[in-house]
């Protein structure tokens, strides 16, 4: 963890962006808008997060079961994703982070895997910190391959093999798992990852996740005590 201004600073801050749809229909609008609006608001945090002094921010932007959603949001939200990708890569090299994307990259279209290995690529020498961005994500998934690749290997692994066998393999692991949009649960997202993850959830509907609000859930973080369990 690092200290900022006496504050305490979660090394690893992890974000499930949840209710764009919900603050589309508040406003009479399509689905599609609330993606919009959320993809418009995303970027800007992660470069706050980094500003905080936080050095890993994991985004989860598509689980695995999101790929069920009816082929119109999906197609919605592919295309958004094409539009601001390119831009959005641009800004992060400009600041010095680094991307990464975690998920099943078989379950996206071939372009958009494209798009990230180029972004990934892009991005490769940023040092101020690592944003992961998870899509076609899913915590159960990524458990299940680290369990087969250990079978692979034919041997017993420690719990640091396991880890690093992960999806997030090379990043330690989240100290702040937000949710936003009102829903108290996990969804899928980093199961084993986030096992003493302070948790922090808000009503707050994605799209209007601003700076404040995430300063005052580091604020929260700031006052938790971390026991791990012991006294
Ligand atoms: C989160 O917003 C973004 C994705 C899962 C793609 P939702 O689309 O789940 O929004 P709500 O929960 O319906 O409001
Ligand atoms: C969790 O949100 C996944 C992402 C935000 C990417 P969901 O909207 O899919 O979660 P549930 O369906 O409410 O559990
Ligand atoms: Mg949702």
């Amino acid at each position: 963890m690092a200290d900022k201004k006496g504050e305490k600073i979660p090394r690893h801050i992890a974000i499930i962006m949840d209710g764009n749809g919900r603050w589309a229909k508040k406003r009479l609008l399509p689905r599609g808008a609330g993606h919009r609006a959320g993809m418009n608001r995303m970027i800007g945090l992660a470069e706050h997060v980094f500003d905080c002094g936080v050095s890993y921010c994991t985004l989860f932007a598509l689980s695995t079961e999101n790929l069920s959603r009816p082929q119109e949001e999906l197609e919605g939200l592919f295309s958004l994703f094409r539009e601001y990708f390119p831009a959005n890569t641009e800004r992060l090299k400009k600041k010095s982070i680094r991307l990464r994307v975690i998920g099943d990259r078989a379950l996206l279209p071939p372009d958009i895997v494209g798009l990230i290995a180029e972004g990934e690529a892009y991005t490769a020498d940023g040092t101020r910190g690592t944003l992961a961005l998870a899509i076609g994500y899913g915590g159960r998934q990524d458990i299940l391959a680290a369990v087969n690749e250990a079978v692979r290997r034919g041997r017993e692994v420690t719990m640091e093999e396991f880890s690093a066998l992960l999806a997030t393999g090379d990043m330690p692991e989240p100290d702040l798992l937000i949710r936003t949009g009102k829903e108290l649960r996990i969804s899928n997202f980093l199961l084993w990852q986030a096992a003493y993850s302070e948790l922090y959830f808000t009503d707050v509907l994605f799209p209007d996740f601003s700076d404040k609000e995430l300063d005052k859930a580091i604020e929260a973080f700031g006052r938790r005590e971390r026991r791990y369990g012991k006294l």
